[in-house]
């Protein structure tokens, strides 16, 4: 919108898509969005191409922007939620959330090879710089020992206690999952502070999932989740709907504005970090 680089697009133009990660629109964060001249470039922009309505598609700071853009300009803005944090209020997942589960569950499914075929202890950091949805769907799913997100802290004390309960039960190789977030640092930094607090001998090691976890096939349910928001944020749009973010919860379209998805807190079920101590023993 600030370059007013802007094309027509047709039903043709998202053909053979729908297999790819990434985005073919190549938005991105924008710094200059953030500023007053930003976004009155962009709307200037938005005036000589006669564009009436805009669907948003990102996470918290593309909503946010979206909604001082439609307090500024009173441009009608729906948003579609993509992110694979699932850190959104007002949808039960957001765009690329399940890809990431499996990439980071097929991961550690292939680490598992190695920790139980040489009795080891591993450290996998998956993303969520605030959120440790990914950290608890695919350690549940992965079966791992502890998962560590940044919602809730779990003391390097709990963890020390996790593993050697595990060693006393003969347990000989153990999975912990840290959210990039966690409170105790980066899976580096605890496994660095675990490594002086248990046997000398115990054989740890890290790998941090980065990246990996953002691009690639979308899911069967991501495509699904894709398309219902996409169509779900066009027809409220068409239908007079402003600032708000299309989401599904229980199954049903909803839409709830920007400054709720914003401002309220999506938490995580604690019931699963219990279920998580449950499974492992
Ligand atoms: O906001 C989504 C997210 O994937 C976070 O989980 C992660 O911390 C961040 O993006 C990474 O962003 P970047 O690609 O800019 O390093």
């Amino acid at each position: 919108m600030i370059a007013g680089d802007v094309y027509k697009m047709e039903s043709h133009s998202v053909s053979n898509i729908v297999q790819r990660g990434g985005t073919i629109l190549k938005s991105a964060r924008s710094k200059e969005f953030m500023t007053p001249e930003g976004r009155k470039k962009a709307y200037d922009n938005l005036q000589a191409l006669e564009i009436e309505g805009l669907i948003a598609i990102g996470g918290n700071g593309t909503f946010t922007g979206a909604m001082i853009f439609g307090n500024e300009y009173g441009i009608p803005t729906v948003g579609a939620p993509g992110t694979i944090d699932n850190d959104l209020y007002g949808t039960d997942y957001t765009i690329g959330f399940d890809t990431a589960v499996n990439t980071a569950l097929d991961a550690i499914d292939r680490i598992r090879d190695t920790a139980s075929s040489h009795d080891r202890i591993f450290f996998i950091e998956v993303m969520g710089r605030d959120s440790g949805y990914i950290a608890i769907q695919s350690g549940i799913a992965g079966g791992a020992e502890l998962v560590m997100v940044p919602e809730v802290l779990t003391p390097i004390s709990q963890v020390v206690e996790t593993l050697k309960q595990g060693w006393s039960r003969s347990k000989s190789s153990s999975i912990i999952i840290v959210a990039e977030g966690d409170e105790e640092g980066s899976a580096q930094e605890v496994a660095d502070k675990i490594k002086v607090q248990v046997d000398e001998n115990a054989d740890i090691r890290v790998t941090t999932l980065g990246h990996t976890q953002r691009g690639g096939t979308p899911s069967a349910y991501d495509r699904i989740l894709a398309s219902r928001l996409g169509l779900g944020a066009l027809e409220g749009l068409i239908a007079g709907q402003k600032n708000v973010m299309a989401g599904i919860i229980n199954n049903e379209l909803v839409y709830t504005p920007f400054e709720d998805t914003i401002r309220l807190p999506k938490p995580i079920n604690e019931d699963l970090l219990r279920m998580v101590k449950i499974l492992s023993v």
